[in-house]
């Protein structure tokens, strides 16, 4: 039985491996990406926006979207290009492998295009210059000089960055830590877990302006001429799409439009958002995370009660070859789910299946959590069946009852009452634990306190905000629990 189960995990593995493999390959096909891009109207571009002025979020006429001198290139290669561009935010480590996944058809968000990175994508010829800053507490001025005064401390950069990579190996007797975002890492910074945050000038210079107990320090980083750039990134081989992008980015630099409009413009958003930072005046997206939340974990709940149902009795199936098999096939799923952590789950649906199919974020996070969650539930239901006296099935039998009428009118009633407080305890698990899909940018709870916090330059109210706010959730879904159980205990 061993060795049959563990071929039968070896099996699955192999197959999913051998997908990859596949799909990886499938797609050097022929250049039509600026055909594409122009039959589908829009150009999507990935960003990560906490690097103001390059990219941060922003209230604008009582909506929060994202703003900043990228966005405004962005804006001009579309424009160029007679389509429309339309912005999606992820982290800044996600936004390559969005892009050759493609979820957008390019990156622009402060990137260097470095010798490693051009391996993966093509880059557009550089639309500004940036260098290294680091940035430290105010009350710190006069203790660190550059990068080489952190000897026995910790600096801050940001994971997938170039500071990150140039952190470690340019300083000694250093700790660099890595960290997702920079809005993050300014919090790390400000609690003192932190003495400093490398990265790229203008975006220190924005985050001090902003802070007055923030100041900045010269990096004194040896760079090279690409970490200085910033380039708008495409996938590799999109040639014609590079060739139209280029245009755009040659008449930026020509006109110097960087410095004489985007740049400014986005100064005025940094200014409007030191107004108002209450909490109270959120209220809009907090609620948008919670509806998002709860309809992740409601389809979820949904979705993987009805897989895990059907996993349960293939888990059971009993007779002939076909029944073995199935059985080893769902036994080997729940092992291997079970066995993989759901952010990796998330990522795999998301970034591995869009190879083949396209699925939205959110379609994503719900298919990734259901297939997790329905594993749970199956071991759940068949802990649950196994619990109802055979004795039931028995006489259910002899009454005349066929197997199916059986299962269904007499062993599943009594078995949900069984497995009732078990999915409860998943429901209100997945209130919580859905909040990892905010890692490819569904608009959740979590993913909504960030952007306040970005949009803000608050750290930690947004994160106690966001506490109450799902302790309320997974309280009140516990007690309606709580109530419906006591109900099927009556009888
Ligand atoms: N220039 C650095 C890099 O290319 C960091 C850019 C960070 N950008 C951002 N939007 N957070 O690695």
């Amino acid at each position: 039985m061993k060795n049959k189960l563990i071929m039968a995990i070896a099996l699955v593995m192999a197959l999913v491996a051998g997908w990859t493999a596949t799909t990886t390959t499938a797609q050097a096909a022929t250049d039509d990406s600026l055909a594409q891009v122009q039959k589908s109207g829009k150009l999507v571009m990935g960003t990560s926006p906490d690097y103001p002025p390059y990219e941060f979020q922003a209230t604008v006429h009582g909506k929060s979207q994202v703003v900043g001198m990228d966005v405004a290139v962005g804006k001009k290669i579309a424009k160029d290009l007679g389509v429309k561009l339309v912005v999606k935010s992820m982290s800044f480590d996600s936004l390559l492998v969005a892009l050759q996944t493609g979820k957008v058809d390019m990156v622009i968000s402060g990137m260097n295009p470095t010798p490693a990175r051009r391996k993966n994508v093509d880059f557009t010829h550089t639309y500004y210059q940036g260098g290294y800053s680091i940035v430290i507490n105010k009350s710190d001025k006069g203790i660190y000089k550059d990068k080489d005064s952190f000897v026995g401390k910790t600096i801050g950069a940001q994971t997938g960055s170039t500071m990150y990579t140039e952190s470690k190996k340019q300083t000694s007797g250093t700790t660099v830590k890595g960290m997702t975002s920079v809005s993050d890492l300014i919090l790390g910074l400000q609690s003192h877990k932190l003495q400093g945050v490398a990265m790229e000038k203008p975006s220190a210079q924005a985050y001090v302006a902003n802070n007055k107990e923030l100041a900045m320090i010269p990096s004194k980083f040896n760079l090279s001429a690409s970490d200085t750039s910033a380039s708008v990134a495409f996938a590799k081989g999109s040639t014609s799409l590079v060739a139209a992008a280029n245009k755009s980015v040659d008449q930026i630099r020509k006109q110097n439009l960087v410095n004489k409009d985007y740049l400014p413009a986005a100064g005025k958003y940094l200014k409007t958002n030191t107004v108002n930072t209450s909490m109270l005046h959120y209220w809009k997206a907090f609620l948008k995370g919670i509806e998002y939340t709860l309809i992740i974990t409601v389809c979820s709940v949904f979705f993987g009660f009805i897989l895990g149902v059907l996993l349960s009795l293939a888990r059971m199936a009993q007779g002939g070859v076909f029944a073995t098999a199935l059985r080893w096939l769902a036994t080997a799923y729940v092992e291997f789910i079970r066995g993989t952590p759901m952010m990796v789950q998330v990522m795999f649906v998301y970034f591995g299946l869009g190879l083949i199919v396209n699925l939205p974020a959110l379609t994503s996070g719900i298919i990734a959590i259901s297939l997790n969650s329905g594993a749970y539930i199956a071991e759940y239901i068949r802990g649950g069946i196994n619990s109802v006296d055979k004795g039931q099935t028995e006489a259910a039998r002899s009454l005349g009852m066929t197997k199916g009428y059986t299962l269904r009118y007499v062993v599943l009633p009594q078995a949900l009452k069984n497995i009732w407080p078990s999915l409860g305890n998943e429901f209100i698990t997945l209130i919580k634990d859905s909040s990892i899909v905010s890692i490819i940018g569904v608009s959740e709870l979590i993913f909504q306190s960030n952007i306040v916090r970005s949009d803000t330059y608050r750290g930690v109210a947004p994160i106690a905000v966001i506490m109450v706010l799902y302790f309320i959730m997974t309280f009140t879904a516990s007690r309606i629990l709580n109530h419906f159980e006591r109900k099927m205990q009556h009888d």
